[in-house]
């Protein structure tokens, strides 16, 4: 048996502990492993596929990013391939993909991704190849799963960011508006807005009002709280408004979010005359050491992956189903995006402690 393994999209911390996992659960099993480079290209000729041996995934479960590198750029049903002249077409490889797959003696696939890449990995398993997928996204917003390995890290991280910003905003009397990750889904914001006891926290799934935001800030201030940590999604939105982005992306790529913590403290420094300033965590949150907990999920999904190629899964990806991990078939993972849900009680225990969403 000869399987392989990839990693696409964003990167997340944990991808390294899947893939040591997978390897060592593969290779107990005599099979061997081959690690695709970056997404897909490695088996369209634009990167390397290399052995996974015991020696290649040493010491690396603790690593943040992942030994095989990815890409959100590199999806072979509508691929960029560069034009003579320097443009962009996009064109499909996955034919080509496929016949070089094979061509390698590849039986089957662990494709470890975000719902970019599992859309694709269904594609290639209508299309006949022999696949399972890996979760992952620090935006936590796949369903089927309760959760996918490099939310916890990513949460922790942006945590500490608002444990910290709590004493200099406090110390100036100031707003400080952060903003992170989560283009679709608001768990990063509310999960650290809540752990870190932000005082507004605005996420996609509540358009906010921003005189709501505003009166939450004035109200602290008449109770003698003279500053305000408000954590805002990427994908945050006014009502009847739109969502802040960025520049162009680049050819393949989603757009790209962000903008909102500077819009908004701007606004709210016009509409209350406090000073507001503004930070964009970024891809912080997408690196470093994962926690105790992404590593132990992420070395269960690599391990559950082996397994689910050994039973034929193909089509499915792993997912925790606590506290057990379960296999669910892609289309039903993808049917729709995992959202926050407004009457979990995270949400209410926000509220209730007093925290504004906005609304
Ligand atoms: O992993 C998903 C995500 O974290 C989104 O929240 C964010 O919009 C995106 O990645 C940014 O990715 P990149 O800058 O790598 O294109």
């Amino acid at each position: 048996m000869r399987i392989a393994i990839s990693t696409g999209g964003g990167d997340a911390p944990g991808l390294n502990a899947v893939i040591r996992a997978a390897v060592l659960t593969a290779i107990d099993r005599g099979w061997h492993v081959l690690g695709i480079k970056k997404g897909y290209a490695g088996l369209l000729g634009d990167d390397e596929v290399i052995p996974l041996t015991r020696d290649e995934v040493r010491g690396i479960g603790h690593l943040g990013g992942t030994i095989l590198r990815t890409t959100n750029r590199g999806n072979p049903f509508s691929y960029p391939v560069r034009q003579p002249d320097g443009s962009f077409v996009e064109m499909d490889r996955s034919d080509e993909l496929l016949e070089n797959a094979r061509n390698l003696g590849i039986n089957a696939l662990i494709s470890i991704g975000g719902d970019g890449s599992l859309a694709i990995a269904q594609k290639l398993a209508t299309k006949g190849m022999r696949v399972v997928c890996v979760p992952k996204t620090i935006d936590n917003d796949v369903s089927g799963t309760l959760s996918t390995f490099g939310f916890d890290t990513a949460v922790n991280t942006a945590m500490e960011a608002i444990d910290k910003l709590h004493t200099t905003a406090e110390s100036h009397d100031r707003v400080i508006v952060m903003e992170v990750m989560g283009r679709h889904a608001g768990f990063i914001a509310l999960h650290s807005g809540v752990a870190g006891a932000a005082h507004v926290i605005l996420i996609p799934e509540i358009p906010y009002d921003l005189s709501v935001v505003c009166e939450a800030i004035m109200t602290r201030e008449r109770r003698g709280r003279f500053f305000d940590v408000v954590v805002a999604a990427e994908g945050a939105y006014p009502k009847g408004g739109t969502e802040s982005v960025m520049g162009d992306s680049m050819p393949g790529q989603s757009r790209r979010l962000g903008g909102i913590a500077e819009r908004l403290a701007q606004q709210i420094q016009e509409k209350t005359g406090k000073e507001c300033r503004s930070l964009v965590l970024g891809h912080l949150q997408r690196g470093g050491m994962p926690t105790g907990y992404d590593r132990l999920l992420a070395t269960r999904f690599g391990g559950a992956a082996v397994q689910a190629v050994e039973d034929g899964k193909w089509g499915h990806m792993v997912a925790l189903q606590s506290p057990n991990i379960v296999t669910v078939p892609i289309e039903e993972a993808l049917r729709q995006p995992k959202k926050v849900d407004l009457g979990h009680d995270l949400v209410r225990t926000a509220r209730r402690l007093g925290i504004s969403f906005g609304d």
